[in-house]
């Protein structure tokens, strides 16, 4: 790949996700592209981004997602967020909210925002089972979207393989949660209708998608530019109620980015809460 072809992937991969690759990519976008060159007969990345570009069905432009885009995760990934949610965030917020006159069943809203196959949500759905004795008191929404429809139909699916149910996964919630089927684990019925599922690009609006009590953005805002990472901590405020929780991932950080959230100490890590006069 010449750098001027990096270039044009790049600037074209950008404006369709946000995903910022610098010339110290290359290597990364030419081992990700390289099975769509062949499956498009692309003699050179000019090609394929015109292939793309003139694809009235998008279909390619799917694909390069797909494969542009790091889907790493895995069930309870770095565990602490799921004790924070378990042990602080979940007790405060019922706390809060059965405190003040309001409809009932107390509503329990989170977005599992960049979602991939799906772990993050389901793993939230397990905490939340296991919480709340009594379900049929609340109403909970949880919400997973990605960008990418490889992740979001895998995420559909609820099915894992044993090597996906291995990293994360404590084996007494494998066996109560999980049915095996042939080679696969699928997700019990009951966990799976607790999640929802959407294609969502984080770089587009959020209108349409609800307001949240908590929303996990784990892992993502690494690969956006720093305007771009203001932007979507900005859009996370505006969709969470006063008092909301964001968590992000371990490496990340939204101080000296976004002034609305006040990040809290819990154990050790860091999470963030939504100023009640923002
Ligand atoms: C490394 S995974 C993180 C998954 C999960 N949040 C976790 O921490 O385990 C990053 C995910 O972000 C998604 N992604 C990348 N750019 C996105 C965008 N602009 N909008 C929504 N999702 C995006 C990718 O498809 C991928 O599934």
């Amino acid at each position: 790949m010449t750098s001027d072809e990096l270039k044009i992937i790049a600037k074209y991969i950008y404006d369709i996700s946000g995903i910022y690759l610098d010339q110290s990519k290359a290597y990364l976008v030419e081992t990700r592209l390289k099975h769509l060159m062949k499956e498009t007969g692309s003699v050179s990345y000019y090609e394929l981004h015109q292939k793309a570009k003139a694809d009235p069905t998008r279909t390619l432009e799917r694909k390069i997602i797909d494969a542009i885009c790091t889907q790493e995760t895995m069930f309870f990934r770095d565990n602490s967020p799921f004790e924070l949610l378990r042990a602080r965030i979940l007790p405060e917020l019922i706390e809060r909210k059965t405190s003040q006159p309001s409809f009932f069943p107390t509503s329990i809203r989170i977005w599992s925002a960049a979602c991939s196959t799906g772990q993050e949500i389901y793993s939230i759905a397990i905490v939340l089972r296991e919480f709340l004795s009594d379900l049929s008191k609340f109403n909970i929404r949880l919400l997973g979207t990605d960008i990418s429809d490889f992740a979001i139909s895998c995420a559909l699916s609820g099915e894992y393989s044993q090597v996906t149910v291995e990293r994360g996964l404590p084996k007494d919630k494998l066996d109560k949660y999980f049915k095996q089927i042939g080679q696969k684990w699928k997700i019990r019925d009951d966990i799976r209708s607790m999640c929802i599922f959407r294609k969502h690009n984080l770089m587009n609006s959020f209108n349409g998608l609800g307001r949240f009590d908590i929303v996990f953005c784990r892992n993502v805002a690494i690969y956006f530019r720093q305007t771009d990472k203001a932007m979507l901590f900005n859009k996370l405020a505006d969709i969470l109620e006063p008092g909301g929780y964001l968590i992000i991932g371990s490496s990340e950080s939204v101080s000296g980015i976004n002034s609305r959230f006040e990040p809290i100490i819990h154990l050790n890590m860091i999470f963030y809460q939504l100023k009640l006069e923002t």
